[in-house]
């Protein structure tokens, strides 16, 4: 298993690009299936979970061609309307096909996800949400099993603005018969490209980008192509990564509207900021200052950052707190940042950090996807070398990080396979 060593200490300078949205580019491949004709999508990351989704689509029988950032699929016929369990388990994201193939092949089987690092993540209220679209659904040996005539558009609210719930009713109301209102819906800029990709496709939505979304189902989607939106998390992260390690750094191709709150917070920690259109300039002082955070849906401040400004944090003046509102659990990458002598109490769904003058580097293990990128923050700060294990997770969604970030003067290494515990503890 790769790992990754960082000398941390110095402070970043120079420029880095986003790659395209993860979290925009999973839906937008799973939304294939629910048309012909072919389908070009760039600016599509080059990450594992990309590399999972576009193996699903191949194993349903889909055209897959993948060439750099540009993926085709086209979906003429069908060969399997199931998705594993071995893939789902290793990306809960795979459930994005279950509104899909519903809608367009009448039945679809899917691994139910289980729990997560994070939480507990059920998938209740995409399946209530189909099953008012008129699907009928039952549990069996660990898989959702759903079958459905033409499914018929309905008035669903969301208990909760689910993001990839959002999406899958979103995309199974397209093919619906009549108009679907999805109330309480995720606002997330996500969901709003995945809507744009569908629209192109001869989809009828207004709304998206907003809480209450409309469908008028269609007949059927054509092909169409569509460039994903810059990933605001990729992003977002080499910001908090600037600004505690006191660098002075232009994040290029994101699009600062989608980052207000993260943008607020850094500049609430005493980082200066500056958005260009497409560009946001970041110069930090030595130390930042303590600030409090509280995660929520967008436009609030998106737990997928959580873990990065808890780095930022246990090196800023003063104490900060975070409450973490969206996931129950995603607090485990405490421990690991208190091997770097991080100064952090947790109680339920908060987090006090006591920020501390330096961290120090350590043998670490990497526990979910942005805990990972949490802990690579926490190395650029810290004194000394850290040796961050199961890396696996990091590649789930960020494109080439040791790369970037070491364009930006990191001094980040990538140790393939082995224990690579040799270069924990020395100084490079
Ligand atoms: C998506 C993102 C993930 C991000 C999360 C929250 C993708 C591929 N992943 O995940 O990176 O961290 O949004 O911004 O886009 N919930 C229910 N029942 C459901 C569905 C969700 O109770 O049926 C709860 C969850 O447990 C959680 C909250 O709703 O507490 C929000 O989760 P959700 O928006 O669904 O997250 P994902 O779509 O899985």
């Amino acid at each position: 298993m790769d790992r990754i060593v960082i000398t941390g200490g110095k402070p970043l300078r120079g420029e880095v690009r986003v790659s395209g949205a993860k979290n925009a580019a999973l839906p937008i491949l799973a939304s294939t299936i629910l048309g012909g004709g072919e389908c070009v999508i760039t600016n599509v990351p080059r990450v594992v979970d990309v590399v999972t989704m576009s193996k699903l689509l191949d194993l349903l029988g889909a055209s897959v061609r993948t060439e750099g950032s540009q993926v085709a699929v086209s979906v003429e016929r069908l060969r399997s309307t199931e998705a594993p369990y071995e893939l789902v388990k290793t990306m809960r994201a795979s459930v994005l096909v279950l509104g899909p193939l519903l809608a367009r092949w009448g039945e679809a089987t899917v691994s139910l996800p289980g729990g997560c690092a994070i939480g507990t993540r059920p998938v209740n209220l995409h399946l209530a949400g189909l099953a008012r679209l008129g699907a009928e659904l039952t549990l069996e040996h660990g898989y959702i099993r759903a079958k459905a005539g033409r499914l018929r558009g309905a008035r669903i609210c969301l208990d909760t603005p689910t993001v990839t719930g959002t999406e899958n009713l979103m995309m199974a109301a397209c093919l619906a018969d009549g108009t679907t209102v999805i109330e309480n819906a995720a606002k997330e800029p996500e969901v709003a490209d995945l809507a744009a990709f569908l629209a192109k496709r001869g989809g009828r939505i207004a709304g998206a980008g907003s809480d209450v979304i409309t469908v008028e189902g269609v007949q059927a989607l054509h092909g169409a192509d569509h460039e994903v939106i810059p990933d605001r998390i990729e992003a977002g992260t080499y910001l908090a990564a600037g600004a505690m390690t006191g660098g002075d750094i232009c994040v290029e191709g994101c699009l600062p509207w989608h980052m207000e709150a993260v943008v607020m917070k850094l500049r609430e920690a005493g980082a200066e900021l500056v958005e260009g259109k497409e560009s946001i300039r970041l110069k930090a002082p030595r130390r930042l200052r303590g600030v409090d955070v509280k995660t929520f849906a967008y436009p609030g401040f998106p737990t997928d950052m959580q873990a990065q400004m808890m780095a930022l944090m246990c090196v800023a003046q003063g104490t900060s707190m975070i409450t973490e509102t969206v996931f129950e659990s995603r607090f485990i990458h405490v421990p690991e940042l208190r091997r770097m002598g991080a100064d952090i109490k947790v109680e339920g769904n908060h987090a006090v950090v006591n920020g501390i003058e330096k961290m120090t580097g350590a043998p670490v293990m990497a526990s979910d996807l942005r805990a990972s990128a949490g802990l690579i923050l926490a190395g650029l700060a810290a004194e000394g070398d850290t040796v961050i294990s199961r890396v696996y997770h990091l590649d789930r969604g960020y494109e080439r990080i040791e790369e970037k970030l070491g364009g930006l003067g990191a001094m980040i290494r990538r140790v393939k396979g082995g224990t690579g515990v040799a270069a924990a503890g020395r100084r490079a």
